[in-house]
């Protein structure tokens, strides 16, 4: 490109010196605002793909959590125990709006969402007591992974992220409080075929959780 010498003097150019300055001086601006422009593109888009990573990782879990309480929720129908497998199918589709939750959150994020494949689940139990001694232990796994994904996110300084997650930390301690609620009943009925269909009757009067909207 050609460059006009900075000690010539604006008024001493030829037209065509002229022409060429301006020409340097307005790619030079582009060039200038270009690169900040990627660089604030690069700040808006925030979550880092060590982050992304890891959160499409937990969409994945919280897939494989909605796919198991599904899978006990076919073995209670199986066994005929249709209360608990209400109480299995609409803790399923709580754990479908988890993970969309986390789907949501990285589009809004300008991230990417990658789906993989989700593992096949557990389809034979000990008994209906077993699937729900499972949940629990599927519960405080997912528990672990909420904790290691918040570390992460507060390791890599993605703010936002970390509020997000509170929520599934919340989440969490409801949803291990619940299932073992659910266990020490079952613990407690052992093989009582009257108290069973009580208890039976009262998870299939459990209603769908009302819809929250992303953060
Ligand atoms: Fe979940
Ligand atoms: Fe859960």
């Amino acid at each position: 490109m050609f460059r006009v010498p900075f000690f010539v003097r604006r008024e001493s150019m030829t037209d065509g010196q002229r022409t060429a300055n301006s020409y340097n001086f307005i790619v030079g601006q582009a060039q200038f605002y270009g690169r900040s422009l990627e660089r604030w593109d690069m700040k808006i888009m925030m979550l880092n793909e060590v982050v992304q990573d890891a959160i499409n990782e937990q969409i994945n879990n919280e897939l494989f959590a909605m796919y198991s309480y599904l899978s006990m929720s076919a073995y209670c129908e199986h066994k005929q125990f249709r209360g608990c497998a209400h109480w299995m199918r609409l803790q399923s589709q709580e754990e479908y709006a988890h993970a969309m939750r986390l789907y949501d959150f990285l589009i809004v994020r300008q991230g990417r969402v990658k789906l993989r494949p989700i593992a096949q689940p557990e389809i034979d139990f000990a008994s209906v007591a077993d699937t729900f001694q499972k949940a629990l232990a599927q519960e405080q796994n997912v528990t672990q992974q909420i904790n290691s994904l918040y570390e992460l996110a507060f390791n890599e300084k993605a703010f936002a992220a970390l509020v997000e997650l509170e929520w599934f930390i919340n989440e969490q301690v409801e949803e291990e409080k619940t299932a073992r609620d659910i266990v020490y009943k079952f613990h407690l009925v052992k093989d009582d075929p009257a108290a069973l269909l009580d208890l039976d009757r009262e998870l299939g009067a459990r209603q769908p959780a009302p819809a929250t909207a992303p953060a």
